[in-house]
């Protein structure tokens, strides 16, 4: 099960989302927002960040204007490791190196068919483990 989530900003990025992952024969479930009206994007990087934690989905695709804020929320989750990529080899690596769960997007930085590329690359690159398992461990913090 694919979380997703989005802004105002992402919003027409996340429902062509949904379609790709249809095609893809993938779940996923649907955090908000649900219209292109202006909302803050923490609340759904939130909402979806528990989704993932809670078991009911296995990773996201979290989408703003940037990428970045929707991101930023994500990580404040322990166990959340969102990636925001704006090229397809980021996506690749965020999968291969850093094990992400969260690929973040954003739409008023990647056109379309780049997004998908991305989507579609991240979503079938397995994580490479050995010594990126031990560095992953590390990205936690006790303070
Ligand atoms: C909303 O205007 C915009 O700030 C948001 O989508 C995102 O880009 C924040 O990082």
């Amino acid at each position: 099960m694919i979380a997703l989530a989005s802004d105002h900003g992402g919003y027409q990025y996340k429902e062509r989302t949904k379609a790709l992952l249809d095609e893809l024969g993938l779940a996923w479930k649907d955090f908000g927002t649900d219209s292109a009206d202006s909302v803050d994007y923490p609340d759904f990087a939130h909402a979806a960040a528990r989704g993932i934690l809670d078991g009911s989905c296995d990773r996201g695709i979290f989408i703003c204007g940037t990428g970045i804020g929707i991101s930023l929320a994500a990580n404040r989750h322990r166990g959340i490791r969102a990636a925001a990529c704006q090229i397809p080899e980021a996506a690749r690596m965020s999968r291969l190196h850093n094990d992400a769960n969260v690929l973040a997007l954003g739409e008023r930085l990647v056109d379309w068919d780049t997004a998908a590329s991305m989507i579609r690359l991240w979503l079938e690159t397995p994580f490479e483990g050995g010594r990126h398992e031990r560095r992953i461990h590390k990205i936690e913090i006790e303070e």
